[in-house]
């Protein structure tokens, strides 16, 4: 039985409501993806209280293998502080997948852009940073980093979100020969013929494309982030600039990003 199997899941029958099962009481929908919808829900039982809902049919073979996937990766990352977390076990109801995860209250980065502070920004991108290397060590790359998958409780602090591309890199591997990642934050190299591609680098190489764009508030698939970093202040375009270098040998790791910025910003060990 492989791990994915292992997951403990609840089967409901497809006449069950989700909803009524879970004692919630669905709001609306938060976001309409090619994929899966995202549905805002209220406890029945608390108020105030509010839940996301990721529901994903699952209409063909390769559907149930990304959701079981996803949700395995998400759970094999929840003891990781800053990873997105499953509030109940998967559902499984008729030909329909659910997840059950916090609502956070300020939504994706992107809809931040242009609206947080220097020094939250900053909050946000170390918060990321640090999740995003407790990943690597378990040896989950993302590959779908950018601002709509990077969510933000009210006081902006940072969480990684929507594990549908994430994979789980062999032992004793330190690459991939395929980078699925949006255009704009693949990184340079990740389309090279000869595919010997690290995953690592490729998230960092993101992470650092989809702060930019927070920053900038230009699109990555029109501008090439390195030549638009005149208007970001100075200290924080040196950090963005290392870490956007096309060479991979030349570009920072996560590790030389954390140890410069908590220098300049040591209020932020606390996220360590
Ligand atoms: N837990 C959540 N709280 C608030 N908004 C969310 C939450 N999860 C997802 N969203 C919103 O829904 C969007 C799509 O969710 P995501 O899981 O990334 O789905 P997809 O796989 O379709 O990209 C996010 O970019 C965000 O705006
Ligand atoms: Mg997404």
């Amino acid at each position: 039985m492989s791990s994915v199997e292992q997951i403990s899941v609840i089967q409901l029958p497809k006449e069950v409501d989700v909803f009524h099962y879970h004692r919630m009481q669905y709001s609306s929908v938060l976001h309409q993806g090619q994929r899966s919808k995202i549905l805002l829900a209220r406890s029945k039982i608390i108020p105030d209280k509010k839940f996301a809902v990721k529901q994903i049919p699952l209409l063909s073979d390769e559907d149930r293998d990304r959701f079981s996937r996803e949700m395995w990766l998400m759970k094999l990352a929840s003891d990781i502080r800053g990873v997105v977390t499953l509030l109940s076990r998967p559902v499984f109801c008729g030909p329909t997948g659910y997840l059950i995860m916090p609502f956070y209250d300020k939504r994706d980065l992107l809809s931040q852009t242009g609206k947080l502070s220097h020094d939250n920004w900053m909050k946000v991108f170390v918060r990321a940073a640090v999740s995003l290397r407790s990943l690597h060590k378990k040896n989950i790359y993302h590959q779908n980093l950018r601002p709509e998958n990077i969510l933000l409780n009210t006081r902006d602090v940072a969480f990684i979100s929507d594990f549908g591309a994430a994979c789980l890199l062999s032992e004793g591997c330190d690459k991939v020969d395929t980078w699925t990642a949006a255009p704009g934050f693949r990184g340079p190299g990740a389309d090279k013929e000869d595919g010997q591609l690290c995953p690592f680098q490729l998230d960092t190489y993101s992470l650092a494309v989809s702060m930019w764009q927070v920053l900038s508030g230009l699109c990555p698939v029109k501008n090439k982030p390195l030549d638009h970093l005149d208007n970001i202040p100075p200290q924080y375009a040196a950090l963005l600039r290392n870490l956007l270098l096309p060479d991979p040998d030349m570009r920072w790791t996560l590790d030389k990003f954390l140890t410069v910025a908590l220098e300049l910003h040591p209020d932020l060990s606390c996220f360590l």
